[in-house]
Order: structure tokens, then C-alpha cells, then sequence
């Protein structure tokens, strides 16, 4: 089960630093937000908004005669989004759990989510609530992770991270995946005409250091802190042996995927 407590300190805590290494969600949310074709004058509603990722370039579509509302239930990461954005007229930001919307029924055109869903305590409940506040027709997409190209080279930190899960003493992981397919819940919470992409992005990390201040600055962190100081430290050793191999040999380069859902209520 996710500890949806757990996971709201855990972002509280690295709000400043998310996304300031990488533009990685920054540049998936663009994505998602071109996926969803979005109008000028529509109403979006952003649920886990973080920094804004998707609430940013959705309120330019929108342009100021629509309305973005960007939820989370962290509020520093709404902080981070305010201090970045907060001076678009048509965003606006709430402190609110995604599985308990606080908002009328039918009152948006689209409803988003970057990188939450597949870890919420119960997306089959955040799944009802977007459907609920969505205007028959409406549009819903979000997006997870995606199966990242297989690649030898990084294969150190796959085995790291296994090696480390199955060691006695670790602390559960705050992180929890969905118990049943995405889409699956998609379809039982009413939603039709479900779309599923693979979207590829590549970046480069100018250094091991650089890689690991941003995996440290998102979600990956919670499994680093459930390890415990010392297992932390031997795995921070592990990771930094595998990266300075690739850094010596052509550079961090690192191939990721995310998996993007579209779909409407009919
Ligand atoms: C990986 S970040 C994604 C943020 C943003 N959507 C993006 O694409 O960059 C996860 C976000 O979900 C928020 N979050 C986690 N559980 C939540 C919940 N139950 N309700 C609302 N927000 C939640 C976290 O505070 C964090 O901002």
C-alpha cells in the first residue's frame, strides 16, 4: 500500500530541488499536454501537480479566457509551482488529495496527471473523482513510467537496486504500484475510448554527481531513504562505480520512456 503520508513529506522535502536538475518531467508534461490538444477558453484541472510540469505549458494553451487549477497535497510543491507560474492570471493552485476532489461535478473540459496515478494509494478512487468532475466528453490523460529501451550499459543499476530491495532491515518502500492495470481501471471507473503511447526521451547527465542529485530530487528518493543510512551509503557507492564507467566511456546518457493514457467520458 502506499503510504500517501510518507509520500507528502517525502515531496514536501525535496520540493526546491524537483525538476531543477533535469528538465525531465517538464519536458514529458509538454508532451502531454500537446497530446491533449487543449483549446483556448478550456477548463483543466492538474491533479499531483508538482511544479507544474503540466499545469505550465497547459495554461498557455489555455490561454487567459480558460482556467487551470493545478491540485496537490503537498504544499511546498504548490509553492514551487506558485513561485515559477504564479503570475499566469488563469492558473490557479489548492492544496487537495487526489482521491478526494473537493470540486462540483462536470466542471471541467480535461483533467491531468503527470507521473502520480501508478502510485497513488487507490487510483481506482482519484479515477472516479476525474471522472465526476469531467463534462461528459471531457478528455483525461496521464501518464507513468514507461519500459525504457533496454540498455547493457545501465543494466549496474537495475542489479544495485535489486540487491538492495531483498536486503534484510530495508524499510517498505512509500512507493506502491497499482494491484491491477491502469487501463483496466481506466474502463471500470466509466472511461471510453482508452489510448495508450510510448513517448522516448533521452538525456544527458554531465556527470555522475549530476545524476544522482536528480534522482534525489524526485520520487527515486524514497527508496534511497527507505534503505537506512548505511545501505543508502553502499548503495550511493554501487551507483557512482557503474557511472563513472559510463562517464568514461562516452558519457551519461540516459534513455527514458514514459507511457501516456488518453481517453474520454462518454
Ligand atoms: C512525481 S511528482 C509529479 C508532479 C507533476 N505532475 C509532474 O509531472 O512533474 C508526484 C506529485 O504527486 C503529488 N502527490 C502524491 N500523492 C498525492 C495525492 N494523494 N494527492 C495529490 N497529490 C499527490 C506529490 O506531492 C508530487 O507533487
Amino acid at each position: 500500500m502506499t503510504d500517501t503520508k510518507l509520500v507528502l513529506e517525502l515531496f514536501d522535502d525535496l520540493a526546491t530541488d524537483y525538476d531543477r536538475h533535469l528538465p525531465f518531467f517538464a519536458t514529458y508534461g509538454r508532451e502531454l499536454v500537446n497530446w491533449c490538444g487543449l483549446r483556448p477558453g478550456q477548463r483543466v484541472l492538474d491533479l499531483a501537480a508538482g511544479r507544474g510540469a503540466i499545469a505550465g505549458p497547459a495554461a498557455s494553451a489555455v490561454g487567459t479566457r480558460g482556467t487551470v487549477l493545478a491540485i496537490d497535497n503537498a504544499p511546498g510543491m504548490l509553492r514551487t509551482l506558485e513561485a515559477d507560474l504564479g503570475h499566469l492570471p488563469q492558473l490557479s493552485t489548492q492544496v487537495m488529495d487526489a482521491h478526494h476532489l473537493d470540486l462540483p461535478n462536470a466542471s471541467f473540459d480535461v483533467v491531468t496527471c503527470g507521473f502520480t496515478m501508478h502510485f497513488l494509494d487507490d487510483p481506482a478512487q482519484a479515477l472516479a473523482g476525474a471522472h465526476r468532475v469531467l463534462v461528459p466528453g471531457g478528455l483525461l490523460a496521464f501518464s507513468g513510467p514507461g519500459p525504457a529501451p533496454r540498455d547493457e550499459r545501465w543494466e549496474f543499476m537495475g542489479q544495485a537496486v535489486k540487491e538492495m530491495s531483498e536486503r534484510p532491515g530495508r524499510k517498505p518502500d512509500p512507493f506502491t504500484p497499482p494491484a491491477r492495470p491502469l487501463p483496466e481501471l481506466c474502463a471500470e471507473a466509466g472511461f471510453a475510448e482508452i489510448e495508450e503511447r510510448v513517448v522516448q526521451k533521452t538525456f544527458e547527465l554531465r556527470d555522475p554527481q549530476h545524476y544522482w542529485d536528480w534522482n534525489m530530487s524526485h520520487g527515486f528518493r524514497g527508496f534511497v531513504e527507505s534503505l537506512g543510512p548505511e545501505l543508502a551509503e553502499e548503495f550511493r557507492a554501487k551507483v557512482f562505480e557503474g557511472l563513472a564507467r559510463l562517464h568514461a566511456d562516452g558519457g551519461i546518457v540516459m534513455r527514458s520512456a514514459a507511457a501516456f493514457y488518453r481517453m474520454r467520458r462518454p
